[in-house]
């Protein structure tokens, strides 16, 4: 890990792909794309590898969990609806072994009861809420850091 820059996988939960367009008032204008296209310069300032992907289908985000144990250095998670049930989702996390850190658009403490309980949170080294897609750029800072940290 010293000899080569950080590896970070992004996945983006059910409905993500309509960010910019679902509930802009809630979730923000900013198309996922851009929010991507965001991600990725940081990540290239910050000298990270970073693989980026979101689906609807929880099945397809556990398999990229685990077809990415060995690659990546951590994960940066925006579970959508799965944030407040998805058992499997927290299991295949914990099954990897690696830094997570959970992030949602909008503040999930402020809205319905039903979005306040994350089970996915107690398995992550933080959550970031209600920042918008700022959040998605914190959260890269921030394992930067942890992570060095950690092998330093
Ligand atoms: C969300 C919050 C969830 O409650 C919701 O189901 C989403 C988006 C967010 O980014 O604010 O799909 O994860």
């Amino acid at each position: 890990m010293a000899d080569r820059g950080l590896r970070i996988l992004v996945l983006h939960g059910p409905n993500l792909n309509m960010t910019g367009f679902r509930e802009p008032d809630v979730y923000g204008k900013k198309p996922l794309d851009e929010v991507d296209a965001e991600i990725r310069a940081l990540a290239e300032t910050l000298e990270c590898e970073i693989r980026i992907l979101q689906s609807n289908s929880e099945g397809i985000l556990i398999d990229t969990i685990q077809e990415h144990r060995s690659w990546a250095d951590g994960i940066v998670i925006n579970p959508g609806g799965l944030t407040h049930y998805s058992i499997a989702l927290r299991d295949a996390l914990v099954a990897v072994r690696l830094p997570v850190i959970e992030v949602h658009l909008s503040n999930v403490h402020a809205r319905e009861e039903f979005r306040r309980h994350s089970v996915i949170a107690p398995v992550t080294v933080g959550q970031i809420v209600g920042l918008g897609h700022a959040g998605y750029l914190l959260a890269i800072q921030a394992l930067n850091t942890i992570v060095r940290e950690t092998f330093s």
